[in-house]
């Protein structure tokens, strides 16, 4: 008997280890037993072991469904705890941030409106295929949702130079620099506990370098061009833009006009020149996010 003819007597006595061949080996086989025998067995064992055959790979297609579904739902139920764990922890920073905020911005919403003007510009990198090596959808999703954390340093900052109505002298702008050192610390401590979080991370590259500038000349390590981490370089422009808008002890708010020409003025200088062209051509949006949650926050 050849050794394909044991093989099939085989699984004929033995149904059930039809399921452990695989299909093509199986398809193969039967080709080869239906060329060897004589009709009359071959009608026989070939039309039983091929019922038997369907039966077991349809049990086991169902079993594979039913496995398939049940571990999808799983992953399902993971992914909205995780989602809930994430935002909750969102939420609280969130809260803190507004907290620390609250002492020089009286309309609160600065921490909201940087937020969207962030998600504004790196989504539209995202469409000019700049520095694409480096942004994608959870990195704009991470800016938006890290941006919040840029000043929390100033927590640190003593409300005689925080919140004076004047002009800082030298020695009070030094003092007040230090905020980037202070945020930058306190989150590189948070890193230690979560090395691989990107949140963190990106939080610390913002708090640590948004007031650096493209030429080199901001604070505190005067980095240049694509030195600056792009977030932080993201940051920047969202930042100068709320803060030339908005009302502060110490100056007026300018309209929107006048703001695009100031950060049209600072492009290739202050700002990454791709994110200015990105920010004129987009101005609209930041104007709108302003007036929105300006308005409402009031
Ligand atoms: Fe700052």
């Amino acid at each position: 008997m050849s050794d394909s003819m044991k093989l099939i007597k085989d699984l004929h006595d033995n149904f059930d280890s039809l399921a452990s061949y695989p299909d093509d080996f199986l398809i193969t086989l039967f080709e080869h037993f239906a060329d060897k025998v004589d009709d009359e067995i071959q009608n026989e064992l070939f039309t039983e072991l091929m019922v038997k055959y369907i039966e077991v790979s349809k049990k086991l297609k169902e079993s594979n469904k039913k496995l398939q579904k049940y571990s999808a739902h799983l992953e399902e139920m993971v992914k909205d705890k995780v989602k809930d764990i994430t935002a909750s922890q969102v939420a609280v920073i969130h809260a803190l941030v507004k907290l620390s905020e609250s002492r020089d911005d009286d309309t609160g919403a600065h921490i909201e409106r940087t937020s969207e003007y962030c998600r504004v510009i790196a989504e539209n990198i995202m469409q000019t295929g700049y520095y694409d090596n480096q942004i994608n959808d959870v990195y704009a999703a991470i800016i938006e949702k890290a941006s919040p954390l840029h000043d929390i340093g100033k927590v640190g900052i003593a409300d005689s130079i925080l919140l004076k109505p004047g002009r800082l002298t030298g020695s009070e702008f030094d003092i007040m620099k230090t905020h980037v050192l202070n945020g930058y610390e306190t989150l590189a401590c948070v890193e230690k506990l979560y090395p691989s979080n990107k949140f963190v991370k990106i939080g610390m590259e913002i708090s640590r370098y948004h007031h650096e500038k493209w030429d080199g000349s901001g604070y505190m390590y005067g980095l240049s061009g694509e030195r600056i981490p792009l977030s932080a370089r993201i940051m920047a422009l969202s930042d100068v833009y709320d803060a030339l808008r908005a009302r502060r002890v110490y100056k007026e708010p300018l309209p929107h006009n006048e703001t695009i020409e100031i950060i049209a003025r600072g492009r290739g200088t202050h700002f990454d020149p791709v994110l200015t062209d990105i920010f004129l051509d987009n101005h609209d949006k930041f104007g709108e996010i302003y007036d929105r949650l300006t308005t409402t926050s009031r």
